[in-house]
C-alpha cells in the first residue's frame, strides 16, 4: 500500500504541504508507505515533444532528468496525491511542467498505460475563497482521471489563505478523513 504525494508548491511548510501531511499521517498509521516529493526541489525539463514515448512499448521518456526516478515512483504507487497552489489562476508552473511529462503515460494510440486504476486525490490551495478555483481541481481530475485513467477518489479545495495563515480545522479534518479512506480503498484493491 503505497502513496506518493506531490507537493506542487515552493513552500515545504505551506498550506498544501500541511494538508498532505494531515492526509498521510492516518494512512501511515493504517499501514501504508508514503512519500512526499517536493516538485520545486527536482530538476525537470519541459517535454521536448520528440515522441520517443509514442514509439516506445512501455512508459519511457528520452529526457534523462529527475523524471526517470519519478516515473518509477509513480508506477510503484497505488495512490497519488497531487497538490498545487493556485498561481495566476492555474496549477503552479513547475507542477505543469511535471504533468506535461506524464504524456509518456499514453502510448502511440493515446491509450493510457501504467496509471489506469491508481487512485488519485487532488489538493488545491488559494488566496481566494475555497471553491473559487474548482476549475483547477476539475482540470487535474479530467486529465489524470478521464485521460490517464486514474480513479479520482477525493478533492480538497482550501481557500482564503495568506502566507503563514492557519488552515481551517475543518480542512485538516477532511484531509485526515481522505487519508483514512485512501488507506482503506487501496487495501481492498487487489495487488496493492
Ligand atoms: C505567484 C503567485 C500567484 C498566485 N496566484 C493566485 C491566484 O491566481 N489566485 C489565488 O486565489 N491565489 C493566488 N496566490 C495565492 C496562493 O495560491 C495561496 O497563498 C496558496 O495557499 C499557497 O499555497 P502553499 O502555502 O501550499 O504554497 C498566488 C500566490 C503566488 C505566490
Amino acid at each position: 500500500m503505497n502513496i506518493l504525494a506531490i507537493n506542487g508548491s515552493p513552500n515545504r511548510r505551506g498550506h498544501g504541504a500541511r494538508i498532505i501531511e494531515a492526509m498521510l499521517r492516518p494512512a501511515v498509521r493504517a499501514g501504508c508507505r508514503a512519500e512526499v516529493v517536493h516538485i520545486y526541489d527536482k530538476r525537470i525539463s519541459g517535454c521536448a515533444a520528440c515522441d520517443h514515448c509514442k514509439r516506445s512499448a512501455a512508459t519511457e521518456c528520452a529526457i534523462n532528468d529527475a523524471m526517470q526516478v519519478l516515473y518509477r515512483k509513480i508506477a510503484a504507487a497505488d495512490a497519488v496525491v497531487v497538490s498545487t497552489p493556485v498561481y495566476m489562476g492555474h496549477v503552479s508552473g513547475p507542477l505543469k511542467t511535471f504533468l506535461d511529462r506524464w504524456y509518456a503515460f499514453v502510448d502511440g494510440r493515446f491509450k493510457a498505460r501504467t496509471l489506469p486504476g491508481k487512485k488519485l486525490a487532488v489538493v488545491v490551495t488559494s488566496g481566494a475563497p475555497a471553491g473559487s478555483y474548482s476549475d483547477v481541481a476539475r482540470y487535474l481530475k479530467r486529465w489524470l482521471g478521464d485521460f490517464l485513467k486514474m480513479v479520482p477518489v477525493a478533492s480538497i479545495e482550501a481557500g482564503g489563505l495568506k502566507r503563514g495563515s492557519p488552515l481551517d480545522p475543518g480542512v485538516l479534518m477532511k484531509a485526515e478523513k481522505v487519508g483514512r479512506s485512501l488507506a482503506r480503498i487501496i487495501d481492498k484493491t487487489p495487488g496493492t
